[in-house]
């Protein structure tokens, strides 16, 4: 395993960087998406029709174009206020820098709030939490969203195993959050996907935690594909399933599950593998290995959607939100806007 820097110093490149998922996950993507409209301003492009380009790059995680947004408003804003280009550059790439910083802070105050929901629900404190796709430093301007909250159990002494789901088709669990497990001296194992079942009716999972893209204002959840069926399991086997995310996730515009739009990749993700060393993916960014006939068709959805009644808590910087319901959530939104 290797960690590398990719430096993209134009938009095209940023949006290229989105596409291929060497910049993924939704906080990650709302910081990238900010600073790439500042890139713009910068480099003197159309700042809105950069902004337009980011926004549109993946369309699942709302904070991606949310993080445009406030960059791109920022840019408008300073050039109304008689700013010239370098001004009206500098003001958007401060709204990215600030967007970047509240990340981190919200990161923090996510782990506390969850590693308190974790010890309220869990009396006794030796969890055993499983987690799917990647959640951690990786994404975030901080220590991430489910893992910060499994890594501030793990230095209150709390966390006795991370299970780290694989996560098919792009293996985002075991290229990344089981490198991010070992870099930090966590006690993880990795599972096929496919193996979840197993390990829950083996009695050994406390606790699922994990990440989201887009939150309606039902409650309803999207994730990485494979959420779903852990959500299903947990309510079977009667443990919690907790989602960690920031404010910036709720999207109050989408009302329910069924409007939130899931993302369809490739099928080349799914009929071949790729080299775990692949900084992004697509054909030409790695050594792609089939594991099918040639011309298999694939069902490949980017994520799925948890409908709220399957979700224990959500865990946000604001404080934690559960039951789940449209009028809980709601109640959080307000809350956000009194800050
Ligand atoms: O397709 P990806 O890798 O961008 O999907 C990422 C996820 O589904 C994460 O779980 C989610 O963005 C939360 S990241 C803190």
């Amino acid at each position: 395993m290797e960690e590398s820097t990719l430096v993209c110093t134009d938009v095209p490149a940023l949006v290229d960087a989105i596409q291929t998922l060497a910049v993924r996950g939704a906080p990650l993507l709302g910081i990238a998406g900010a600073y790439g409209v500042s890139l713009a301003a910068l480099r003197g492009y159309d700042v809105e029709e950069a902004a337009e380009l980011l926004a549109e790059a993946r369309p699942t995680a709302v904070n991606l174009a949310y993080g445009v947004r406030r960059a791109a408003e920022a840019h408008r804003a300073a050039v109304k206020n008689g700013a010239g280009p370098e001004g009206a550059a500098s003001a958007t790439l401060a709204a990215a820098r600030e967007l970047h910083r509240q990340d981190a802070e919200a990161s923090r105050r996510m782990a506390a709030h969850g590693l308190a929901l974790l010890d309220e629900l869990l009396p006794g404190g030796s969890h055993r939490i499983l987690t799917h796709c990647n959640t951690g430093a990786l994404v975030s301007g901080g220590e991430g969203t489910a893992f910060a909250v499994a890594l501030e159990a793990h230095r209150a002494g709390s966390l006795r195993r991370l299970w780290v789901d694989e996560t098919r088709p792009l293996l985002q669990g075991a290229r990344l959050t089981a490198y991010e497990a070992a870099r930090n001296g966590m006690a993880y194992t990795l599972l096929t996907d496919n193996a979840a079942g197993s390990l829950f009716a083996a009695g050994e999972v406390d606790a699922v935690l994990i990440g989201a893209d887009r939150i309606a204002a039902d409650g309803s959840v999207a994730n990485k594909v494979g959420s779903y069926p852990l959500a299903v399991l947990a309510k079977y086997h009667h443990v919690p399933f907790i989602v960690v995310a920031p404010r910036t996730t709720i999207d109050p515009d989408t009302p329910d599950g069924a409007s939130i739009e899931v993302e369809q990749r490739a099928a080349y993700e799914v009929t071949e593998l790729t080299a775990p060393h692949a900084v992004g993916v697509g054909p030409e960014a790695g050594t792609w290995l089939p594991v099918a006939p040639l011309g298999t068709q694939a069902y490949n959805p980017a994520f799925d959607v948890t409908p709220p009644e399957l979700v224990t808590a959500i865990v946000t910087e604001l404080g934690v939100v559960s039951p789940v319901t449209g009028d809980e959530v709601a109640k959080l939104c307000a809350r956000s806007r009194q800050v």
